[in-house]
C-alpha cells in the first residue's frame, strides 16, 4: 500500500493563501478552539472538586465514583449523537448550541444541591465534551486551506492541553476557600466567548454545498480568503459529493471502510495507551513513586501539564512540514520506551524525580503525536458526507477506551503492580506503533478530497 495520499487539482493545494486570508482563518481556528479549551477544563475540573464533593454531599466511595465518571458516559452519549446532528444542522449550529450548553449546565453543576442533581448537570456537560471532541476539529478541518490544515485544526488539542491546565490552576486558587461551585461556573465564561464568537463566524462551506446551497459555499470560501481558488476549491468539493453516497451504510463501503478502521483504531489506540492514567492520576502516581509529599507531587502534576501543552505547540510547527505518520511513529515509539523504562524505575524502586522524568518523556512523546494528530486524522480522512457519522464512531471510541482506562487503571495497579501496569501500556504503545506504520497514510498539505479519492481508489489498487 502506498501511505502518500497523491495532489489534486491546483487549486486543492490551499497553500498559496496570502496573510491576511491566513488572519481570517486563524481567528475562526481560535474561535471554534474554544469548544477543545472547555473540553480540557470541564474533564480536569473534577479532580480538584472532588474532595469537596464528598464532604458537603455526603458520599460514599462509590457515589464518588459515579459522580465523577457521569461526564464521561455523558460523552458518550454526546459523540453518538454529534454526528448525526451536524451532518443535519450545519456545523456551526451545532458547535453554537454546545457553547450554550456548556455555559447552561456548567452553571447548574455549581449550583447543584445534592448527588442528583449534580450527576444530572454534568451528564449533560459531558454530552457537551463530547459534541465538542467531534464537531471541533471537523469544522476545523473543513475551514481550513490544505497547506495549514494540520496546524490548524491541531489548536483544537492545543487548547484541550491549556483547559487541563486552566483548570487545574483554578482549582488550586479556588481550594484554600473549599469554592468548589466556582470551579465548575468559571467554564461559563469561555462558553460565552464561544457562543459570541460562532454567531459571527461563518458555516462550513463544505458542509453548505453538501446541502445545495452553493452561493452560500462560494460565500464561505471567499470570506475564508480563498479568492481566485475559492470557485476551483467548490467545484472540486462538489465533483467529490456527486460521488458520495449517504448513510450509515457509506461507511463500509469498499475503500471508506478501511478509513473507517484507521480512524477507529487510532481513536482506540490514543487512549489504550494510557493518557489519561497520567493526565488524571499523576499526583497518585507520584504519590507511589515515593514522592515526599501530597502537595510536591500536585505541583509536579501541574508541571506535566504544562509540558503538554508546550510540546504540542511544537507539534503544531510540525505536523505539516513533517507530515502526520512521522510525528505517529516518533511519537508512539517515544511513548513506548517511556512506559518500559518507568517500570524498570518502579521494580527497582527508582527515585520519584526519575518516574517524574520518565512521565515528562511520556506527555512530551503523545503531545508530538497520538494526541494531536489522532484527532487531525479523524477530522480529515473521511469523504464529507459520512464525515460527522464516522466521526461519531471514531469518538465514541475514544470516550469509550477512555472510560474503559480510567476505571480500571487503579484495580489494574493493584493486580498487576506499577511496574506491570505501565509494562502493559508499554506494549500497547508497540502495538499502535505498527498500526500507524501499517495503516496510516500520510495526508499532509492534500485537501479533503483528494484523501478521498485516495481510499476510493484504495481497494481497487490493493486488487492489482
Ligand atoms: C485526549 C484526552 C487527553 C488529552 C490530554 C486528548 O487528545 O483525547 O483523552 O486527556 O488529549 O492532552
Amino acid at each position: 500500500m502506498t501511505k502518500q495520499v497523491p495532489s489534486s487539482t491546483p487549486a486543492g493545494s490551499g497553500s498559496s493563501s496570502g496573510g491576511s486570508a491566513r488572519g481570517v482563518v486563524i481567528l475562526t481556528a481560535a474561535v471554534a478552539a474554544l469548544g477543545g479549551l472547555l473540553f480540557g477544563y470541564d474533564t480536569s475540573v473534577i479532580s480538584g472538586a472532588m474532595l469537596f464533593l464528598r464532604t458537603d454531599f455526603h458520599l460514599s466511595d462509590a457515589q464518588l465514583e459515579f459522580a465523577v465518571g457521569i461526564a464521561l458516559a455523558g460523552a458518550l452519549v454526546g459523540s453518538a449523537l454529534a454526528g448525526y446532528s451536524t451532518d443535519r444542522w450545519g456545523r456551526r449550529t451545532v458547535l453554537l448550541a454546545t457553547g450554550v450548553g456548556f455555559g447552561l449546565f456548567s452553571v447548574l453543576s455549581g449550583l447543584a444541591f445534592g448527588l442528583v442533581s449534580f450527576s444530572v448537570a454534568r451528564l449533560l456537560v459531558g454530552a457537551c465534551i463530547g459534541v465538542a471532541s467531534l464537531v471541533t476539529p471537523l469544522y476545523l478541518a473543513e475551514m481550513s486551506p490544505a497547506g495549514i490544515r494540520g496546524a490548524l485544526v491541531s489548536l483544537n488539542q492545543l487548547a484541550i492541553t491549556v483547559g487541563i491546565v486552566v483548570a487545574y490552576f483554578v482549582d488550586f486558587a479556588l481550594a484554600a476557600g473549599r469554592d468548589w461551585r466556582w470551579m465548575f461556573i468559571t467554564a461559563v465564561f469561555p462558553a460565552l466567548a464561544l457562543i459570541a464568537g460562532m454567531l459571527v463566524l461563518p458555516e462550513s462551506p463544505r458542509w453548505l454545498a453538501r446541502r445545495g446551497f452553493r452561493d452560500r459555499a462560494l460565500q464561505g470560501f471567499h470570506r475564508l480568503g480563498r479568492g481566485d481558488e475559492a470557485e476551483a476549491e467548490l467545484r472540486e468539493v462538489e465533483e467529490a459529493l456527486q460521488e458520495e453516497q449517504e448513510g450509515f451504510r457509506a461507511l463500509f463501503q469498499p475503500g471508506f471502510r478501511v478509513a473507517v478502521f484507521v480512524g477507529v483504531g487510532l481513536a482506540i489506540f490514543q487512549q489504550i495507551t494510557g493518557i489519561n492514567t497520567i493526565i488524571y492520576y499523576s499526583p497518585a502516581i507520584l504519590r507511589m513513586s515515593g514522592y515526599p509529599s501530597a502537595k510536591a507531587a500536585i505541583l509536579a502534576a501541574a508541571v506535566i501539564g504544562v509540558a503538554n501543552v508546550l510540546v504540542t505547540i511544537v507539534s503544531i510547527f510540525l505536523v505539516d512540514r513533517l507530515g502526520r505518520r512521522l510525528l505517529l511513529l516518533l511519537g508512539t515509539a517515544g511513548m513506548a520506551v517511556s512506559l518500559g523504562l518507568m517500570g524498570v524505575a518502579f521494580r527497582h524502586q527508582s527515585a520519584g524525580t526519575i518516574i517524574f522524568y520518565e512521565m515528562i518523556a511520556y506527555i512530551v512523546s503523545f503531545g508530538i503525536g497520538l494526541g494531536p494528530v489522532m484527532w487531525l486524522l479523524i477530522s480529515e480522512i473521511y469523504p464529507t458526507k459520512i464525515r460527522g457519522q464516522a466521526m461519531s464512531l471514531a469518538t465514541l471510541s475514544v470516550w469509550g477506551s477512555n472510560w474503559l482506562v480510567a476505571g480500571t487503571f487503579l484495580s489494574l495497579i493493584r493486580a498487576a503492580g506499577a511496574a506491570g501496569t505501565f509494562w502493559i501500556f508499554g506494549v500497547i504503545c508497540v502495538l499502535a506503533f505498527a498500526f500507524c506504520f501499517a495503516f496510516v497514510p500520510e495526508t499532509k498539505g492534500k485537501t479533503l478530497e483528494a484523501i478521498e479519492s485516495y481510499w476510493r481508489g484504495f481497494e481497487q489498487q490493493r486488487a492489482r
